[in-house]
């Protein structure tokens, strides 16, 4: 099958539990939902495994999605990574396995967003590249049928391409109105690559560790409520179905029947016109909320360094090759 329009998020941030997760995804598929987005650092696949397991529908009916954590990007540990995801999730097969972060950097659960972990590193490509060799290899033993990226910006996404037997299926992408990426998404999609929409609403729950007072909150921004009473909906439909017409796979999280349902049907009716998308478009205010703060490395200056927004990958000089590895 391919990738339906709209999944359900799964990452419970600090405060959702692996059962209330586990429910909400049963929820979710008997509203409808078919795109499961899911990855190894969430906790929860186990839970939700059983779920799928149990839910009676057939597999080639669901699209699931996990990824491989920044903790496993060496060659055998993606390959592990990937069969305990399988496992948990008890399936055979993932639709799509994405590569979380283009950097081997992590942090402890639930860390304060100045941790700084004396391993990280910027992204170097060769290393890159082995992960990626990884990932190549599941695709040809069958356990994985498409697979991709996540946080890539352009810069590396071109690295990517010209080093890949396979080609990244998709990417996956913090996008909302007042984060449209523009740029980066109409790249994405004139390499034929899907771009798949996290923090759809603006992610109003996320961890302390990613939250400023400088963040914006697309559900509240004056443009989003006026189109919401115009299309008579609440202003998370308006994000998904910005999302939508802008080609997008919008995946929103909820653990509520009503708001799972609601998202649903967002993007399966009355469609946003052109000029509503073009209005739209004049409220990006480049509100990054995800910010990646906690994989910097040490000497690093500021969350601006991990997105190349200049179009350069910052490689201080002690990692070039023959610095520090
Ligand atoms: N690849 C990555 O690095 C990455 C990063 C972040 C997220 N993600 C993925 O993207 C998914 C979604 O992102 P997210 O969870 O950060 O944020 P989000 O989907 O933008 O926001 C989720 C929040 O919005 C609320 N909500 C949902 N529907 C609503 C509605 N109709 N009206 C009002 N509030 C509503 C939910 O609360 P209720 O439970 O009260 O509805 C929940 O707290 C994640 O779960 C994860 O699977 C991936």
């Amino acid at each position: 099958m391919d990738m339906p329009i709209i999944g359900v998020g799964t990452f419970g941030s600090d405060h959702i539990s692996k059962d209330e997760m586990a429910e909400a995804v049963s929820l979710a598929l008997k509203i409808g939902y078919r795109n499961i987005d899911c990855a190894s650092v969430y906790g929860n696949e186990r839970e939700i495994g059983e779920v799928l397991a149990t839910s009676g529908i057939p597999r080639d009916q669901l699209w699931i999605t996990s990824k491989v954590w920044n903790d496993s990007h060496a060659y055998a540990k993606v390959i592990a990574s990937a069969k305990q995801s399988l496992k948990d999730l008890r399936l055979d097969y993932l639709d799509l396995y994405l590569v979380h972060w283009p950097f081997p950097n992590f942090h402890p659960p639930m860390c304060d967003v100045t941790s700084r972990s004396p391993d990280a590193r910027p992204y170097i490509h060769e290393q890159f590249m082995e992960t990626w060799s990884a990932m190549e290899a599941l695709v040809k033993e069958g356990l994985v049928r498409h697979i991709g990226t996540s946080n890539m910006s352009k810069a590396k996404l071109e690295l990517l391409l010209a080093s890949a037997s396979i080609r990244p299926f998709a990417n996956e992408m913090e996008l909302h109105p007042l984060f449209g990426q523009y740029e980066l998404l109409s790249y994405v999609q004139e390499q034929g690559i899907r771009a798949i929409g996290y923090s759809p609403l603006g992610s109003p729950n996320r961890p302390e560790r990613d939250t400023t007072s400088e963040d914006k909150v697309d559900m509240d921004h004056p443009v989003v409520k006026e189109l919401a009473s115009k299309h008579n909906c609440h202003p998370a439909a308006i994000c998904l179905k910005w999302a939508q017409g802008n080609g997008i796979v919008p995946i929103p999280q909820s653990t509520k029947e009503r708001n799972l349902r609601s998202n649903f049907q967002s993007v399966m009716e009355d469609p946003l016109t052109s000029e509503e998308l073009a209005l739209l478009k004049t409220i990006d205010c480049n509100n990054r909320l995800i910010k990646g703060q906690v994989f910097l490395w040490e000497g690093a200056e500021s969350y601006h360094d991990l997105w190349d927004e200049d179009g350069i990958i910052p490689i201080p000089e002690r990692y070039r090759k023959g610095g520090v590895r």
